[in-house]
């Protein structure tokens, strides 16, 4: 007797068995910020299947199951979950979300500790199944933590990034054009460094409709300016304690702008992205140290670092960066070793 679909399908003589997904992405950690993400990427229609992982199984596999009945609407026909790495082989894209975040008043770098012990769990499992993949890190403190994934993973620097200062560009960008009275896209200012207090607003560069707005006003970000443009950097800055103040955590923000990386990376864009990636040799930094510049981002991953004229301060503010976060890796040094 065959069944509805033996009757409905007539399968191709020289049909193989189904084709692995070539454009998977699995994203490790559903909570606010996890599911921030794997929204924002599915409404972008990036990926053929998603995975979504957590140690809280009930939770991945009902999140995965609320997605599954949206699949009519969307363009990612399977969708899977669970805490079993297994289901997450063959990933071209893994996003690591998982572990603790700030609470009101902590600093980004408290959770460091707490947060290596969750990827020495999570960085060995994911390259076991997906070992050509390139890993996202956003777990905070995001620096450390993409250093830290890089170390665990033992693949190419190219291919583990963090998202860095690109949530702290798109709020700087948002800001300025707030001031200017214009659209966000219409500004180019980026943020470098780390994704935290020490991050460093490249005035020099900054500009909207591409003029150039140090050329307008010499002063801008610096202290002798009168228009206090520094404020909207200490506003990004002290962007996401005002958000986890209001409503207790950060997610679209931070889901749309990863969303972002993963399309260049699976589109194999070759956009630039300011992304947390390994400097040693660059700006004078001579330590193994991950923290944002502009990147090129193509499908193998970072593809290229732009070469960002900075001024003397500017350059002294990056190395500054470079400092804290080297503090905060070195006592990690054994807590890292691949096993
Ligand atoms: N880089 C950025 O721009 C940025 C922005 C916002 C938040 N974050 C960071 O993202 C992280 C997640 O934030 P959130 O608000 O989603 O937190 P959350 O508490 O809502 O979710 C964290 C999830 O991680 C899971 N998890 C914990 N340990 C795990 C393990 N060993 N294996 C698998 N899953 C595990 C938890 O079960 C939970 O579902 C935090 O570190 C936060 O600081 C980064």
């Amino acid at each position: 007797m065959s069944s509805v679909q033996q009757k409905l399908l007539t399968p191709l003589a020289a049909a193989g068995p189904p084709e692995p997904p070539r454009n998977k992405v699995t994203v490790v950690g559903v909570g606010q910020v996890g599911m921030a993400c794997a929204v924002s990427i599915l409404l972008r229609n990036l990926p053929d299947e998603l995975c979504l992982v957590d140690a809280m199984e009930d939770r991945a596999k009902g999140e995965a199951m609320d997605l599954q009945h949206a699949i009519v609407f969307l363009k990612t026909p399977r969708i899977v979950g669970g805490k079993d790495y297994a289901a997450s082989a063959h990933s071209r894209l893994v996003i690591v979300t998982a572990g603790v975040r700030q609470a009101e008043g902590e600093s980004r770098l408290d959770l460091v500790e707490r947060n290596v012990e969750v990827f020495r769990e999570i960085v060995p499992q994911v390259v076991r199944y997906s070992p050509g993949c390139t890993i996202i890190v956003v777990t905070n403190p995001v620096d450390v933590m993409t250093y830290v994934a890089w170390k665990l993973s033992g693949l190419p620097e190219r291919r583990v990034l963090g998202s860095g200062t690109s949530l702290d560009s798109a709020r700087f960008r948002h800001l300025m054009a707030e001031r200017l009275g214009v659209h966000a896209a219409a500004v180019d200012a980026w943020v470098l460094g780390e994704h935290g207090d020490t991050s460093v607003p490249v005035w020099s560069g900054a500009s909207a409709g591409g003029v150039g707005l140090r050329t307008l006003h010499p002063e801008i970000g610096t202290h002798a300016d009168e228009e206090r443009w520094a404020a909207v950097h200490e506003a990004v800055v002290d962007g996401a304690h005002q958000v986890i103040r209001l409503k207790g955590y950060t997610s679209w923000a931070v889901g749309l702008s990863v969303a972002d990386l993963a399309e260049s990376v699976l589109r194999n864009l070759g956009r630039v992205h300011p992304v947390s990636t390994m400097v040693k040799g660059m700006y004078g930094i001579e330590e193994q140290v991950f923290l944002s510049l502009p990147c090129v981002l193509s499908g193998g991953g970072v593809a290229a670092v732009v070469n960002v004229p900075l001024t003397v301060e500017e350059a002294a503010r990056l190395r500054k960066s470079a400092d804290t976060l080297w503090n905060i890796q070195r006592r990690l040094k054994d807590l890292v070793k691949k096993e």
